[in-house]
């Protein structure tokens, strides 16, 4: 038997589908590696994948992405994820300051006011689905008026996002070309129009940059606002529905935070950390490696799955029980090293907005009797559909 045959596992198995906490936290304690043919290696362990993150000099984002995807052409690249140092590095001094917390903060206001409108529909109809009418719109509306953008077209933003992420996981070219070519016409009417008339938002801040410095091209805008607007909703999408989810669950912790909001910062760490809502990120050796016992020769994919090591008893007391009073916890939810999230002081801030208003909305929700409750599967870790019953 091969190591690749004694580590073998399906990210497909519909086992694990239906329980991916449970199942990876088997298949960790089974194997610190798994190993499926399409996707190559996946480290399980918290100890293993941070120290590949930490290593960017041997595992490579660059190396990783362009393996997965070797027709991209260079424009189309995401700045900075999909980059290495020196390149990676000059991104991202440039694109810190838009994530700074004071800036973030200024959108609070505008993101309580969508999270209030839409939870207020919620309650308002009695029994609802949470994804449908909380966790799919709001991030990316909040999103867009982070961006500068008008949110009337969020619905096809999301659905374009899901589409170019089906159509590369496929390695449909054709369709993801497309997807491509219309997220680039789509992005450049708005970069045109913020030439004409300038605004205070991102996009225009993007273009004076470039003007001022000749740092950034078009086509360089054009790929951080796509990545943005593909990879700044989903997760919080994701965090939001595994929240309430959970807190739909657990009543008695629904009722604490609602009485304790002070501690909801801390419940949502450890909710990011039961249940990471970025399941994997993949790295590829540019040299033979060690990690562990486990060698890799160069050129080897290896996923780093985020959920199975924020639940490695190595490194958590009880890592299977979601203690909202976690202190320290150092979870890997946004990641570490070099391409840590940009994005999670905004991502923080519209989780803890949207929850601190579903609970003051509501005396309790739960699980509407009846209703449908599903959970989709890799590579997402999220509710699919969460029917819920609200009182006001
Ligand atoms: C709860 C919400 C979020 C989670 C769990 C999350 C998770 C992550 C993770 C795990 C990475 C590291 C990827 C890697 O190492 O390969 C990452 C990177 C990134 N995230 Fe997030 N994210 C969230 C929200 C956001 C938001 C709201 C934005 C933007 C508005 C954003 C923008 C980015 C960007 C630009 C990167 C790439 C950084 C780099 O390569 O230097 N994220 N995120």
């Amino acid at each position: 038997m091969t190591t690749e045959e004694k580590h073998a596992w399906c990210p497909m198995d519909p086992q694990l589908a239906g329980d991916q906490r449970g199942g990876y936290d088997a298949l960790r304690e089974e194997t610190g590696f798994a190993h499926d043919p399409r996707m190559g290696w996946t480290a399980m362990r918290f100890d293993d994948v941070v120290e590949i993150l930490r290593n960017p000099a041997v595992f490579s984002n660059a190396a990783a992405w362009e393996a997965i995807d070797p027709d991209l052409k260079k424009d189309e690249r995401a700045i900075p994820l999909s980059l290495d140092p020196p390149e990676h590095t000059q991104y991202r001094n440039l694109l810190k300051a838009l994530f700074r917390p004071a800036r973030v903060a200024t959108f609070e206001d505008q993101a309580r006011e969508k999270a209030s409108r839409l939870i207020d529909a919620l309650v308002e109809a009695g029994t609802a689905d949470l994804v449908q009418g909380l966790s799919d719109p709001y991030p990316v509306q909040s999103l867009c008026t982070f961006l500068g953008w008008q949110d009337e077209n969020w619905a096809d933003i999301k659905r374009w996002s899901r589409e170019l992420t089906r159509a590369r996981a496929a390695g449909n070219r054709e369709e993801a070309d497309a997807l491509f070519n219309m997220w680039r016409d789509y992005i450049r009417t708005v970069l045109e129009a913020r030439k004409v008339e300038p605004r205070e938002d991102v996009t225009s801040w993007l273009i004076e940059l470039g003007e001022d410095g000749t740092v950034l091209n078009d086509e360089q805008i054009i790929s951080i606002l796509r990545l943005l607007l593909v990879a700044g909703h989903g997760t919080t999408t994701t965090a939001i529905g595994n929240m309430a989810e959970y807190l739909a669950q657990n009543p008695e912790k629904q009722q604490f935070l609602r009485e304790n909001p002070d501690k909801l910062p801390l419940a949502i760490e450890e909710m990011l950390r039961y249940d990471a809502p970025q399941m994997a990120m993949p790295r590829r050796t540019l040299c033979p490696a060690q990690v562990g016992d486990q060698h890799f020769e160069e050129g080897e994919t290896i996923w780093l799955n985020f959920l199975a090591a924020n639940r490695d008893p190595r490194a958590f007391d009880n890592p299977a029980e979601c203690n909202f009073a976690r202190k320290p916890n150092r979870h890997i939810a946004f990641g570490a090293g070099i391409h840590q999230c940009l994005g999670s002081p905004f991502g923080r801030m519209e989780v803890r907005v949207a929850l601190e208003e579903l609970l003051k909305r509501t005396s309790s929700f739960r699980f509407a009797p009846g209703g449908v409750q599903t959970r989709a599967s890799f590579p997402h870790n999220q509710p699919a559909q969460l029917d819920l019953e609200f009182v006001r």
